[in-house]
């Protein structure tokens, strides 16, 4: 039996576009691709506008130079370590403050939290 769209049951857009993402671990070494870097571009090549942080910001950085080089989506860089809740805090009022909302969280950090003090 297939899903219909009935009046009753409108299924919800999986468009990207208009939405935010923090993507944690979005930096890589130099120009390397890690998960978080092909998250992040991937995400504003959707229409996502993209907090990218690392630990490292210059990393981060890197990352949102390649998106503003592809010239889809936005992005800024936060320096931000995923195991501290100060800086997650950090991640989320920079989205709510440079892009008015959140809908998205991702984690490609390559340190395990629990290997943090
Ligand atoms: N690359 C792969 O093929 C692969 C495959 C399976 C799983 N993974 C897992 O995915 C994760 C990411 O791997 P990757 O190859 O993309 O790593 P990567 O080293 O390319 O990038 C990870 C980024 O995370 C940042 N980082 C590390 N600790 C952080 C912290 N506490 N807060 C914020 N940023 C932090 C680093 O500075 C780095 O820029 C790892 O957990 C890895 O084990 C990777």
């Amino acid at each position: 039996m297939s899903i219909q769209q009935t009046e009753s049951f409108i299924r919800p857009t999986r468009s990207l576009t208009g939405r935010v993402a923090i993507v944690s671990g979005a930096g890589a070494a130099g120009d390397g691709i890690g998960n978080g870097r092909a998250s992040a571009i991937l995400l504003a090549e959707a229409g996502c506008s993209v907090v990218c942080t690392d630990i490292q910001q210059d990393l981060a950085q890197r990352t949102v130079d390649m998106v503003e080089k592809d010239g889809k989506g936005k992005a800024i860089a936060v320096g931000a370590d995923a195991t501290k809740e100060e800086d997650c805090r950090k991640a989320i009022k920079a989205a709510i403050e440079q892009f008015g909302r959140l809908d998205i969280r991702m984690n490609e950090t390559s340190q395990r939290i629990d290997q943090h003090d």
